[in-house]
């Protein structure tokens, strides 16, 4: 029988490629830099069965009605806004993401973002790089402490969970958060309580965003959730950047609305070297490197690859989207 062909988007941790290889598969790899573009995408799948694809691939609706052919899609990333799962699932395909893998390196990201602002230390840095740093400043660029202070969680999730146990841990901090749903076992463990969005604006100190995009989510952080914040609040998203509105938090800062914000996730992306983000005081931005860890990116390929095989060999998948499809 000849050997199942699986492409494999991006050039990612080598352990995906020799788990598929060991398992009988012959696999590609589009070696480029950066993502292929649709039309050539669409163009390689259509010679293969299965796909691990990133998150800046775009799998929509046009995409699924070229591609009815593939049999799994396994995502290499745990978010999966780039793919149009309702249009996967019409066609009967499966897919995967990776979750749990990366929930550590990401709550690890938005934690020392959550540190890196509240004492400034992106700005501060940059002024030494500047020849800025002169003397002791009694009264300069002064940041302000978390201990005891209210962690609002939006998305109480895997990485959600981790960020607050950090928080708790470090600083003993009260955790609020907002769900669709309650997530009574977190409740238990963390002492976190649920409250409405409105309330988790009002009451949270630090508000750290670990929620999906989705048509709910997409700009919920705009010019009117800023304005039911704290002046003294500092925002931090690692999730996505399309969750907050980025013009309304610009201004949100500016007008000191809100007190400070840590992006790990921009929009749009890759965010432009001028914006007027990197220059304020109060902000640390990273290029999206939540799961940049030795750690994260090897589980992830792993797990990808472990869904691929798992499906031709036992019609399962370890982290299926849509099992509604699997019979
Ligand atoms: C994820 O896994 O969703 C990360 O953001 C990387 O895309």
């Amino acid at each position: 029988m000849k050997p199942k062909k699986v492409l494999i988007t991006r050039i990612i941790p080598d352990v995906a490629r020799l788990l598929l290889t060991d398992a009988g598969f012959e696999v590609l790899e589009h070696q480029g830099e950066g993502p292929m573009p649709q039309d050539e995408l669409i163009r390689r799948a259509q010679e293969v069965n299965a796909l691990i694809t990133l998150g800046a691939d775009r799998l929509d609706n046009y995409f699924f009605s070229q591609c009815k052919h593939l049999e799994v899609i396994a995502q290499f990333a745990v978010g999966y806004d780039n793919i149009d799962v309702e249009a996967a699932t019409g066609v009967g395909m499966p897919v995967s993401n990776t979750p749990d893998v990366l929930s550590d390196a990401t709550a690890d990201i938005a934690f020392g973002l959550m540190m890196a602002v509240s004492r400034k230390m992106f700005f501060n840095h940059k002024m030494i790089l500047r020849g800025q740093w002169k003397q002791f400043e009694p009264l300069k660029h002064l940041g302000m402490e978390l201990t005891g202070k209210t962690l609002g969680i939006f998305g109480l999730g895997r990485i959600g969970r981790v960020m607050a146990k950090r928080c708790l841990g470090a600083f003993d901090m009260e955790i609020v958060y907002h769900n669709r749903s309650r997530n009574m076992e977190a409740e238990k463990e963390l002492g976190a309580r649920y409250v409405s969005f409105d309330q988790l604006l009002k009451e949270s100190d630090v508000l750290s965003v670990h929620c999906v995009l989705s048509e709910e989510t997409r700009s919920i952080f705009n010019q009117q959730a800023f304005a039911k914040m704290k002046s003294e609040a500092i925002f931090i998203n690692t999730s996505r950047g399309g969750v907050h509105h980025e013009p309304d938090l610009i201004e949100a800062l500016k007008q000191g609305v809100i007190w400070g914000a840590g992006l790990d996730v921009t929009n749009p992306e890759p965010m432009l070297p001028d914006n007027p983000l990197l220059e304020m005081p109060n902000v640390a931005v990273l290029p999206h490197i939540g799961s940049a860890t030795i750690e994260a990116r090897t589980g992830m390929a792993r797990l990808a690859a472990e869904n691929i095989i798992t499906y031709y060999q036992t019609g399962k998948m370890i982290t299926c989207i849509n099992p509604q499809v699997l019979s």
